[in-house]
C-alpha cells in the first residue's frame, strides 16, 4: 500500500466533508500504513499550524478514539499552498516527495487536471508506481472528456488512473454485484423475459446553495446522470463478467454505456422532463428557488433504453432532483406479472409484482418483494399478501462510507470500484446526445416547487414504490 497521499482542493467542501474525516477513521481503525503521511494542497494561505487549526474546527470527534486519530492525522498533515498553474512552484514545493511512491488526488475543479497533472509530472510524481486519483466531472461532455483523458495519458498510463465515482464505493452497490452473480436464481430471471422495468431514483433534499457557479454550468444531467445513475444503470445491465477484476467488470459496464439509446429531437419529448425548484418548504422550512441565468435543470426525468439482446424493450427510468421531500437513493426493478393468476384474493390487479428495492439512502437495504400466505387461509380461499424478504447484509462495525472504501482501494491500487477513461466517454456520447436533442427541440425547464416530487409532467417515471409522491401513484 502507498503511504504518501498527495491531496489537492484540501480546503475544498469535498475534502472537509469526506475526505479527510475517512483518513481520520482509517487511522482509528489501523487501516493505513505506518508512516503514512498527507500533503496537503490548496490555493489558501496557510502554515502547518493554521491549517490544523482550520481542519481541527472542521471535523467532529465523538468520542476520544476520534479526537485521537484527528490528532494522529493532524500530526501526519503538511500544508502547501500552491497555484496548480505554477509548474515551476510545483516542481520546487512537491519534488521532495517524489522519494516514495505516491497517490495524488485530485479534488479540483476539472479545468485544473491537466495542469496539475503536467505539473505533478515534471515533479517526478506520477513515475511508475505513483497514481493518480480523479474526482468527476471528467470535462462537461464527450470533446472536454476525451482532451482530459488524452492529455492524461500523456503523463501516466491508463492502468495507474483511478477516476472516482463514490456510488461505486457504497455498500449496497457491492451487494448488488454479490446478488446477481453469486446466485442462480437471480441470475435466470435478469433479462426481458423476466424484468417489465427498472427505476433509478436519486433524490435529495438539498439544494444548490454554495455551489451555484459550477451547477449553473453543469445541471441534474452532467452532475447525477452522467456518472452515478449510469454507473448504476450499468452495473444493473451488464452482462456476468468472466472474472470480478477490474477490467472484466468494466468491459461489461462499457458494453452496456454503448449500448444506451441516443436520443433524438422526436424522442426527448415523451421520453424526459427537465425542472427547476422553485421557492418552497423542505424539512418544514422556506427554501428559496434556484435563481440563475442559465436555463439550467434541478431535475431530470428520463426513459433510457438499452439496445442488446438482454434488454430490448425494458424502460429504464432514471430521476434525480434537488429539493424533493426526502432524501431517497433507490434502485427498483420490477419483474412481470405470473402468466397465469389462480388465486381468488387479491386479484391478479391488486397482486403488486415481484421487485428487488435496493436502497442507498437514506438507509443501506436491498428488499425482495413476493407475495405470500402468512395468515392461517380461510377455509377455500387462499389469501394472498406482499411480503417482503430483507436482503441486507447485517450491519457490521466494518461497514465503511464510500469513501473510506475508495480511498484504501487507491492506495492499494485496485482499480475495480474506479471509472476508465472508455466508460466515461461512452457515458458522455449519451449525455451529449440528451443535451443536444434538448438544445434542437428547446425543451422547456418547468418549474416545481421546492419541496415536491419534481414537475407533474414527471409523474409517470417515478417509482411505483414511493409512498405519499403527490402525483397519485
Ligand atoms: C455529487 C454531486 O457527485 O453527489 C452532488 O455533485 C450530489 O450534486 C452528490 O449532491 C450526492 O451524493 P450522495 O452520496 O450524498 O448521494
Amino acid at each position: 500500500m502507498h503511504d504518501t497521499l498527495l491531496l489537492f482542493g484540501a480546503t475544498g467542501d469535498l475534502s472537509q466533508r469526506y475526505l479527510f474525516p475517512s483518513l481520520q477513521h482509517l487511522l482509528r481503525d489501523r487501516l493505513l500504513p505506518p508512516d503514512f503521511r498527507v500533503v496537503a494542497i490548496g490555493r489558501s494561505e496557510h502554515d502547518d499550524g493554521g491549517f490544523q487549526a482550520w481542519l481541527r474546527e472542521r471535523i467532529d470527534t465523538p468520542d476520544a478514539r476520534d479526537a485521537a486519530a484527528l490528532d494522529d492525522l493532524l500530526r501526519r498533515t503538511h500544508y502547501i499552498a500552491l497555484d496548480l498553474g505554477d509548474e515551476q512552484a510545483m516542481v520546487a514545493a512537491l519534488s521532495p516527495y517524489a522519494d516514495r511512491p505516491s497517490v495524488s488526488y485530485l479534488a479540483t475543479p476539472p479545468d485544473l487536471f491537466v495542469p496539475a497533472c503536467r505539473g505533478l509530472k515534471a515533479a517526478g510524481l506520477l513515475e511508475d508506481p505513483s497514481r493518480l486519483v480523479l474526482e468527476k466531472p471528467i470535462g462537461r461532455d464527450l470533446a472536454s472528456a476525451h482532451e482530459i483523458n488524452t492529455a492524461l495519458k500523456d503523463c501516466l498510463d491508463e492502468s495507474r488512473i483511478f477516476r472516482i465515482d463514490h456510488y461505486l464505493g457504497k455498500a449496497p452497490v457491492q451487494n448488488l454485484l454479490a446478488l446477481r452473480f453469486g446466485n442462480t436464481l437471480m441470475e435466470a430471471v435478469w433479462h426481458n423475459r423476466w424484468i417489465e422495468s427498472v427505476d433509478i431514483l436519486v433524490a435529495e433534499t438539498a439544494g444548490v446553495d454554495g455551489r451555484e457557479g459550477y451547477y449553473a454550468h453543469y445541471g441534474a444531467l452532467r452532475d447525477m446522470v452522467q456518472n452515478h445513475m449510469l454507473q448504476l444503470l450499468a452495473l444493473i445491465a451488464m452482462e456476468p463478467p468472466s472474472m470480478l477484476d477490474a477490467d472484466s467488470i468494466r468491459d461489461e459496464k462499457r458494453k452496456v454505456l454503448r449500448s444506451l439509446r441516443p436520443m433524438s429531437v422526436a424522442d426527448v419529448a415523451g421520453n424526459s422532463v427537465r425542472g427547476r425548484y422553485a421557492d418552497g418548504v423542505v424539512d418544514g422550512a422556506a427554501v428559496r428557488g434556484f435563481r440563475h441565468d442559465s436555463d439550467v435543470e434541478t431535475f431530470v426525468a428520463l426513459r433510457a433504453h438499452i439496445d442488446n439482446w438482454r434488454w430490448a424493450g425494458v424502460p429504464f427510468r432514471l430521476v434525480t432532483g434537488k429539493r424533493m421531500p426526502s432524501r431517497t437513493t433507490e434502485v427498483v426493478v420490477t419483474f412481470k406479472p405470473v402468466s397465469h393468476w389462480v388465486f381468488e384474493r387479491p386479484s391478479r390487479e391488486r397482486a403488486r409484482s415481484n421487485r428487488l428495492r435496493m436502497r442507498l439512502q437514506p438507509e443501506e437495504t436491498i428488499e425482495l418483494g413476493l407475495m405470500g400466505s402468512l395468515a392461517a387461509p380461510e377455509w377455500g380461499a387462499t389469501e394472498l399478501q406482499p411480503m417482503s424478504l430483507d436482503l441486507s447484509m447485517s450491519p457490521s462495525p466494518k461497514r465503511r462510507i464510500a469513501y473510506e472504501r475508495l480511498l484504501v482501494d487507491a492506495l492499494k491500487g485496485d482499480q475495480t470500484l474506479f471509472v476508465r477513461d472508455d466508460e466515461v466517454e461512452a457515458a458522455w456520447q449519451w449525455i451529449d446526445s440528451i443535451s443536444n436533442a434538448w438544445q434542437g427541440a428547446n425543451t422547456p425547464v418547468q418549474s416545481y416547487p421546492a419541496g415536491s416530487w419534481g414537475p407533474t409532467e414527471a409523474a409517470a417515471f417515478l417509482p411505483a414504490t414511493l409512498s405519499g409522491n403527490g402525483h397519485g401513484k
